[in-house]
């Protein structure tokens, strides 16, 4: 069910239950991080391998020594910088953290979001939240509590509405090895901003056999309909033709083919605005049963990057 009520989730979270919560990236499906029947009804729900890790959400950056034995100097200079908000720390865990959430590695990954529902909930548990995105595994992301709904109808006793994502794409994964930052996963923190206060980042983002995060697997973030990813909308246009063709551009222009259906992620060609309409396009272009989906490259800055990364997983 749909509710505003923040006391209706902490309930269903206290009785050990997994609940839809919102957050500035994409909706996450929480459960007490500490309570190990909690955390595995949320891979049982997103049919999720027990070998990919979930996120730990902490109320503050205060709470980080209850769940990391190690901070490097660089973490704590980008949690100063960036929390609450879109960027995930991968750190050395402590031993109180359950294996199940790290799937036995020895680091945690942590983050503080930057979404007024969402820490008003922490702020009235005494636990942390382990979130997955609120997607059936591989799937495309919620950012809506109807997407949840659309996925788990009722099996969530309770989805706590916070209006659509801000952000619109997931948060930005650091990893540290010698205590230099390395980039996991592309997100809604750009690489740009991050390598302000930290230098510059190591990438660890395209390894498909033993992924660091599996949010990295060649394909991910999935529309049912098959999808293409191209520089070249028109060419593939003309080569699908006859068919019932979905296309995602980034910005408004004329199509020399017309298509069936166009999405347009931001009419002015503003990165932020197109990320934070990305899954939504998506999900509005796979609901239509069309027979492609045709997504245009974006430029290959800023968000750019992170919206070029998901697109080219969804059309693997
Ligand atoms: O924005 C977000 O990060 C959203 C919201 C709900 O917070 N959450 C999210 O969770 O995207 P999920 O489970 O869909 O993606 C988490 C990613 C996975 O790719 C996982 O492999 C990686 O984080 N991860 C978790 N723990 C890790 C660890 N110890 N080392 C490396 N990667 C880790
Ligand atoms: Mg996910």
């Amino acid at each position: 069910m749909i509710t505003k009520s923040v006391n209706k989730a902490k309930e269903a979270l206290i009785n050990n239950q997994v609940i839809g919560i919102p957050t500035e990236t994409v909706y996450g499906l929480a459960g007490n991080a500490f309570n190990e029947i909690a955390v595995s009804r949320i891979f049982a729900l997103k049919n999720r391998p027990r070998h990919n890790p979930l996120i730990v959400h902490i109320k503050s950056a205060e709470y980080l020594e209850q769940i990391a034995a190690q901070v490097p100097e660089k973490a704590y200079k980008l949690a100063v910088a960036f929390w609450p908000g879109p960027l995930t720390l991968v750190l050395k865990k402590k031993s109180n953290v359950p294996d199940i959430i790290t799937s036995g590695q020895d680091t945690v990954a942590v983050r503080v979001p930057n979404h007024k529902t969402a820490l008003e909930l922490l702020a009235h548990l005494d636990f942390p939240l382990a979130a997955p995105s609120a997607n059936p595994f591989g799937k495309i992301s919620p950012t809506s509590p109807e997407h949840v709904n659309a996925y788990f109808k009722d099996k969530l006793e309770v989805i706590l509405d916070g209006g659509i994502c801000v952000k619109g794409i997931e948060s930005t994964i650091i990893g540290f090895e010698d205590g230099q930052p390395v980039l996991y996963r592309y997100g809604s923190l750009s690489v740009e901003e991050i390598e302000k206060v930290v230098g510059p980042l190591l990438l660890h983002t395209k390894n498909d056999v033993s992924p660091k995060a599996p949010g990295m697997l060649s394909k991910h973030y999935a529309p049912a309909t098959p999808t293409y990813f191209t520089d070249d909308v028109e060419k593939f246009i003309t080569q699908h033709k006859g068919k019932r063709i979905g296309v995602l551009l980034f910005k408004d222009r004329p199509l020399i083919q017309m298509a069936s259906h166009v999405k347009i992620l931001s009419s002015n060609g503003n990165l932020d605005d197109a990320a934070h309409n990305l899954y939504q396009a998506m999900h509005h272009l796979d609901n239509l049963n069309l027979d492609v989906i045709i997504a245009e490259k974006l430029p290959d800055q800023g968000l750019g990057k992170a919206i070029n990364d998901r697109l080219n997983r969804a059309a693997k």
